[in-house]
């Protein structure tokens, strides 16, 4: 009987040693890029601290339970053709299971030298193969932009604004010029167009956040915005109601299916320094866009299972829950040396409170119409523009028209508002 009892246990431990030597445990990282697909999270590329750059494509498996204590990674068996950060991702419109992957710095992952990058690459999550995507019409082949972020309409036309050109002749410099270009590109005919803003023409910003309504306003929130060559973060408080929200750059925004904004974390330091962070506060603030002007609130939040204050890391939603993943760790101090994030964090965003796992939350195997801000939810067609924007002539030529883009006024703010035909 002892002896049972003892042979038992000696097959937990080994089986729960098993577990634990087969369960993948990423290293951190900060700067990848992340998108929904399904019952999937997953994250490409992204910085793992000292400049060595990964081309990892790992998921997290949201048909089973996430638990914050133990995440349950994969590791895609296939990775990106070369290492990748401060790209943008966002999954097809079209085929609901390819997702492009659009610019960044790309290195070769051996020697991690700055290598010339495939402007477009695309990742077909049913097969996991890559494809090189050969587009036309870009606006200089010899360069790729990094730090934007791209969102997609539902007739497959990615919209890109602004951005740091990256010469890969020269490798990436924090002095390389930031864009105020509206680059489009239509997945169906694989060209490039850029759309010719001539009113209110924004700064030259990246590191933003672009998050795509229903009613095909993209609204572009908080970034490191160059003005005669002095970078700061922008008025998080211009054009809005509510509450203040510190300036930043390098937060996550999602976009619940009752259209609100939560944005999380960022860094409010003036510094293009990566390792140089300061918490952006406060971490969690949301912007409701049904009503005009929008409006910020900080929503009170319990400290229990509360995250550490992050930038650069990724942020999906799914069944109204906002999965935090990675980024460099943020505090109220100046930092200038990067602690990097290996946790998972999620938020429910009706009860506005931060769980440990979803085991108790209903997550079925098929997501709920809670849209990723990269992925375009359904088109509602209905117009709300905040009282304070009025839309503004446009100067279209005929694609532009076809695009069916039309520009509503913005300053300097931290909200620009571009309408994609969606
Ligand atoms: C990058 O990380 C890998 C894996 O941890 C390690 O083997 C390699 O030596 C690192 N490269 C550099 C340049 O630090
Ligand atoms: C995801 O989790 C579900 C439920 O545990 C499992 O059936 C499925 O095989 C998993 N899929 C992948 C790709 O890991
Ligand atoms: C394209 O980018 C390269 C590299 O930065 C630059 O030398 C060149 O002048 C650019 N061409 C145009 C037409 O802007
Ligand atoms: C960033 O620069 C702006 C403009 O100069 C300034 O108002 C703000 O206080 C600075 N922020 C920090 C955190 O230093
Ligand atoms: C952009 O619009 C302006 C103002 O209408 C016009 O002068 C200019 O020629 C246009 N540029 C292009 C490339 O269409």
């Amino acid at each position: 009987m002892n002896m049972l009892v003892n042979s038992l246990c000696l097959l937990l431990i080994q089986s729960f040693m098993f577990i634990s030597v087969c369960q993948f445990v990423p290293e951190s990282r900060y700067e990848q890029t992340s998108t929904l697909v399904n019952t999937k999270i997953y994250i490409f590329g992204g910085n793992t601290g000292k400049s060595n750059f990964t081309n990892e494509v790992v998921y997290l498996n949201l048909s089973s339970p996430l638990n914050t204590a133990k995440p349950l990674w994969v590791k895609n068996t296939i990775g990106i053709p070369s290492a990748e950060i401060l790209a943008t991702s966002c999954l097809s419109s079209i085929d609901k299971s390819t997702v492009y992957i659009i610019g960044g710095q790309t290195h070769d992952p051996t020697n991690q030298n700055l290598i010339n990058p495939p402007l477009v690459n695309a990742f077909n999550s049913i097969t996991s193969q890559w494809t090189t995507v050969t587009t036309t019409g870009f606006y200089n082949y010899s360069i790729t932009l990094d730090r934007m972020q791209a969102v997609m309409n539902n007739d497959g036309k990615i919209y890109i604004f602004g951005g740091k050109e990256v010469d890969y002749s020269v490798g990436d410099t924090n002095y390389g010029p930031y864009i105020n270009k509206m680059n489009v590109l239509d997945t169906k005919a694989l060209t490039w167009s850029s759309l010719n803003i001539t009113n209110n023409v924004p700064t030259l910003r990246v590191s933003y956040t672009a998050t795509l309504l229903s009613n095909g306003l993209i609204i572009y929130i908080g970034d490191f915005e160059m003005i005669n060559s002095a970078k700061t973060n922008v008025n998080m408080n211009e054009q809005v109601n509510g509450n203040t929200i510190a300036p930043r750059n390098a937060h996550s925004a999602v976009l619940t299916n009752d259209g609100r904004i939560i944005i999380f974390g960022g860094n409010s330091a003036n510094s293009t320094s990566r390792a140089t962070t300061l918490r952006a506060q406060p971490d969690v603030a949301v912007l409701n866009t049904n009503i005009s002007p929008y409006q910020w609130s900080i929503p009170s939040i319990s400290s229990i299972n509360s995250p550490q204050s992050l930038c650069f890391h990724s942020a999906e939603i799914y069944n109204n829950i906002m999965i935090i993943a990675f980024g460099i760790v943020t505090s109220d101090q100046l930092q200038t040396t990067e602690t990097l994030n290996n946790n998972i964090y999620l938020f429910d965003v009706q009860n506005y409170a931060w769980i440990s796992s979803t085991s108790t939350v209903s997550i079925s195997n098929a997501p709920t119409s809670a849209a990723p801000s990269s992925t375009a939810p359904k088109s509602t067609k209905s117009s709300i523009l905040p009282a304070n924007v009025k839309e503004t002539s446009t100067n279209h030529n005929s694609n532009y028209m076809t695009i069916g883009i039309s520009l509503v006024q913005f300053s300097d703010a931290i909200i620009l508002l571009l309408k994609a035909t969606i």
